[in-house]
C-alpha cells in the first residue's frame, strides 16, 4: 500500500528518489517524505502531507544538501492521520537513525511503553517510529562496545530490534554514523533489490527500479541484505549467510508509462487485446491447453474432488466466475470465497481440494493469508498472479502467471481479463483431463483465441459510452444486474463505478432484486443489465420490463445484432456475439469504460481514487 525507494550508490540520491516515488505513487498518496544523508553525515528529512508534487514542491522551494545514500516513502495512513509528522521517513529521537516501513508492527504499542519507560520520547501517531526508535535504541548500545571490524553496526542492530517485532514489514533504514551503508529487510511486505554498477535500488516493486537496472533480488520474509556501493550481502535477520539470486526483470521501462493515454486506466482498459494475448500466448494448442507453470502437478489436478476459488475486490469477481467455469466446463464441484473469510473461519479443507489464489499484485495480505491457512490443511496451491516473484507468486509455488503486464491504475481492469483467460484455459486443461470431450475443448479454444479481436470492436464504442456516461454521471445510485455468468460482471461493474465516481452502485444477480433492491428504483435510475443472449436471456428481459415499469432507465449490454432488447432499452452497447462462458470477458469491458469515462466527467482522480491504493497489504 506505501512505497518505498531507496538508493546507495555514486549517485546524487535526491532526484533519483523522487522519480522513483512518482512511479511507486499508485500504491499510496496521502503523504510523502525523504531523507539523504550529505557527504559530511548530516541527515536531512523532508516531508509533506498530500501528494508526491507537494514535497517536491517543498524540495524546489527549500532544497536539502545533496547525498549519495537516501530513501524515500510514500504513505497510506494505517497508524496515525495522514500528517506531515506521521509521514515516513521517521527518526529515533537523537535523529542519527531514519527509516521508511511499508507493513504493520503489531506490538508496536507495548514497544512503545517499554521504550517510554527507558525515556524516549515519541513525536508520531504511528508504528513506524516505534521501529525507529527500537532499532536506535539498540543501536546506541552497541555502538558503545564496537570495535571497528568492517561489520556494520546498522545491521547488528536492525538484526537484533527485528527480533522484537511482530507484524509484517519491508523496511529501508540509514543511519549518520555510516554514511555510504543502506540496510533493508522484509516479512510479509515486498522488497526489491536492484543491482546496478555501483550502485543499488530498493524499491517496494520494480516500477522505481527498471530506469536503472534491471537485474534485480527479491528479498524473501525474514531476510535482509546490507548495501554499500562497493559490495553487499544478503543474509536471513538471524544472520545466516544467503546466496542472492539475481534475476533478469521482465518489464521494460515503456511498460510502465502513460504513453499517448490520458489515464493509465484507459491505457490498460486499451491493453486488453494485448494482455488477453499474452496471457495465451504458447498456452492454447488446438484442444488442449498447455500449463508450464502446474505441469508437476497435472495428475492431483485430474484427480481433485473439490476447488476452492479465492482472492478480494476485483480478484475475488474473478473467481466467481471462475466457479461458473470449472464446474460447467472441468465438472468439478467448486466455490469460491473471500480470502478475508476464509483464513478466519474454520474452513474445511478435504483431502484432494485444489486451492487457487488469484492476485493481480501477489501482494495482498488476506489472499496470501488464505493461501498458507490452506496449505497448512493440506491442499494443493495455485496463483494466479500477475507480478511475477510476489508473495502469493511464492508461497503457493505452482501456478499461472497472468502476463498482463504492469497494472498502475488503481482500478484494475487488464488484470481482470487475464484472470478470466487464466481460468478458462484451466477450466479447459482440467475438462479435458476429465471429462470434457476434444471437440467441445476445441470450440472453446477457438472461441478464447478470437476474444482479442472481438474486445478491439468494444472498445471501438468508447465515445459512444462516453456520451452515455455524460448523460447519467450526476445520479448517484446506479443498479448492475446480470444472471449467471455476468452476475459476476455486474458486481464487477459497480464496483469499478464506485470505487474511481464514487457514484454509489450496486450489482447483484438480476433474480435478486426483487427481493428487496427493486425499492429503490425510481424514475430515472442507471440500471445497467447485462444481457447477451444466452440460456438466461428471457429471464433477463422480465427483470427489465420490471424496471422500467418502476421508471429505472435501461442501460444494456447486448449481443451484437439484438434487435429485439433495444426495444426495451433506452441504451443498448453492443458486444460480439461468443460462447457463454467467454461472455465475461467480452461484456466487461464496457462496463470498465462507463466506469471511466463517467469518473473524468465527474473530475475524479481516475488513476488515484480517493483513500484507495492499489495493493491491499494489510487486513
Ligand atoms: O492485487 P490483488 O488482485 O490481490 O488485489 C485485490 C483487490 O484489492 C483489487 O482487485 C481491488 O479490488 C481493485 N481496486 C479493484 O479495482
Amino acid at each position: 500500500m506505501c512505497g518505498i525507494v531507496a538508493y546507495v550508490g555514486r549517485k546524487i540520491a535526491q532526484p533519483l528518489l523522487i522519480e522513483g516515488l512518482k512511479r511507486l505513487e499508485y500504491r499510496g498518496y496521502d503523504s510523502a517524505g525523504i531523507a539523504v544523508i550529505d557527504q559530511d553525515g548530516g541527515m536531512h528529512i523532508r516531508k509533506a502531507a498530500g501528494r508526491i508534487s507537494v514535497l517536491e514542491d517543498s524540495l524546489h522551494n527549500g532544497p536539502i544538501p545533496a547525498g549519495h545514500v537516501g530513501m524515500a516513502h510514500t504513505r497510506w495512513a494505517t497508524h496515525g492521520a495522514p500528517t506531515e509528522i506521521n509521514a515516513h521517513p521517521h527518526t529515533d529521537d537523537q535523529g542519527r537513525v531514519a527509516l521508511v516501513h511499508n507493513g504493520i508492527i503489531e506490538n508496536y504499542a507495548a514497544l512503545k511503553k517499554a521504550l517510554i519507560e527507558e525515556g524516549h520520547t515519541f513525536v508520531s501517531q504511528t508504528d513506524t517510529e516505534v521501529l525507529a526508535m527500537l532499532i536506535g535504541d539498540v543501536y546506541a548500545e552497541k555502538i558503545k562496545h564496537h570495535k571497528s571490524n568492517g561489520v556494520s553496526v546498522l545491521q547488528l542492530a536492525v538484526q537484533e530490534a527485528l527480533q522484537d517485532v511482530e507484524g509484517t514489514y519491508g523496511i529501508a533504514v540509514i543511519c549518520k554514523d555510516e554514511p555510504d551503508t543502506l540496510v533493508v529487510a522484509r516479512k510479509g511486505s515486498p522488497l526489491i533489490i536492484g543491482v546496478g554498477q555501483d550502485e543499488y535500488v530498493v524499491a517496494s516493486d520494480a516500477s522505481a527500479i527498471v530506469e536503472h537496472t534491471t537485474r534485480v533480488i527479491y528479498l524473501n520474509d525474514n531476510e535482509m541484505a546490507v548495501l554499500r556501493p562497493e559490495s553487499f550481502r544478503t543474509t536471513t535477520i538471524d544472520d545466516v549467510e544467503i546466496t542472492p539470486d539475481i534475476r533478469q526483470l521482465e518489464h521494460k521501462l515503456e511498460e510502465y508509462e502513460l504513453g499517448e493515454y490520458e489515464h493509465y486506466m484507459l491505457k490498460e482498459i486499451f491493453e486488453q487485446p494485448a494482455a488477453v494475448r499474452n496471457c495465451m500466448r504458447g498456452r492454447a494448442k488446438d484442444s488442449n491447453i498447455v500449463l508450464g507453470g502446474i505441469a508437476d502437478c497435472e495428475s492431483e489436478l485430474r484427480n481433485a474432488e473439490r476447488f476452492v476459488l479465492t482472492g478480494q475486490g476485483t480478484a475475488w469477481h474473478a473467481g466467481v466466475v471462475g466457479d461458473y467455469l470449472f464446474e460447467e466446463i472441468a465438472g468439478v464441484p467448486t466455490e469460491c470465497t473471500y480470502a478475508s473469510e476464509f483464513r478466519y473461519r474454520n474452513p474445511i479443507v478435504e483431502k484432494n481440494t485444489v486451492f487457487v489464489a488469484i492476485s493481480q499484485s501477489g501482494e495482498t495480505a488476506d489472499t496470501l493469508a488464505a493461501v498458507r491457512e490452506a496449505k497448512l490443511r493440506g491442499a494443493l496451491t495455485l496463483g494466479l498472479v500477475n507480478a511475477v516473484g510476489s508473495s502469493i507468486a511464492r508461497e503457493t509455488g505452482r501456478g499461472i502467471y497472468l502476463h498482463a503486464g504492469p497494472e498502475i491504475g488503481v482500478a484494475s481492469t487488464k488484470a481482470f481479463t487475464c484472470q478470466l483467460t487464466a481460468l478458462t484455459m484451466l477450466a479447459v486443461y482440467l475438462g479435458r483431463r476429465r471429462h470434457t470431450s476434444p471437440a467441445e475443448c476445441q470450440e472453446l479454444i477457438a472461441g478464447l483465441c478470437a476474444i482479442p479481436e472481438q474486445m478491439e470492436k468494444v472498445l471501438a464504442q468508447s465515445l459512444k459510452i462516453r456520451d452515455i456516461a455524460d448523460e447519467f454521471h450526476e445520479r448517484e445510485n446506479w443498479l448492475f444486474l446480470g444472471r449467471g455468468y455476468h452476475y459476476p460482471v455486474a458486481l464487477e461493474g459497480a464496483l469499478k463505478l464506485k470505487e474511481i465516481s464514487y457514484i454509489h452502485a450496486e450489482g447483484m444477480p438480476a433474480a435478486e432484486m426483487k427481493h428487496g433492491p427493486i425499492a429503490l428504483i425510481n424514475e430515472g435510475m442507471p440500471v445497467v443489465f447485462i444481457a447477451t443472449r444466452g440460456v438466461q436471456y428471457d429471464k433477463v428481459i422480465s427483470n427489465i420490463e420490471e424496471v422500467r415499469a418502476r421508471g429505472g432507465k435501461i442501460i444494456a449490454v447486448a449481443t451484437e445484432g439484438d434487435a429485439q432488447i433495444r426495444r426495451y432499452s433506452d441504451h443498448v452497447i453492443e458486444v460480439p456475439d461468443t460462447l457463454e462462458p467467454l461472455q465475461p470477458l467480452l461484456s466487461v469491458v464496457p462496463l470498465q469504460l462507463l466506469a471511466y469515462h463517467a469518473a473524468v466527467i465527474r473530475g475524479c482522480n481516475v488513476d488515484k481514487p480517493r483513500t484507495l491504493a492499489k495493493s491491499v497489504t494489510v487486513e
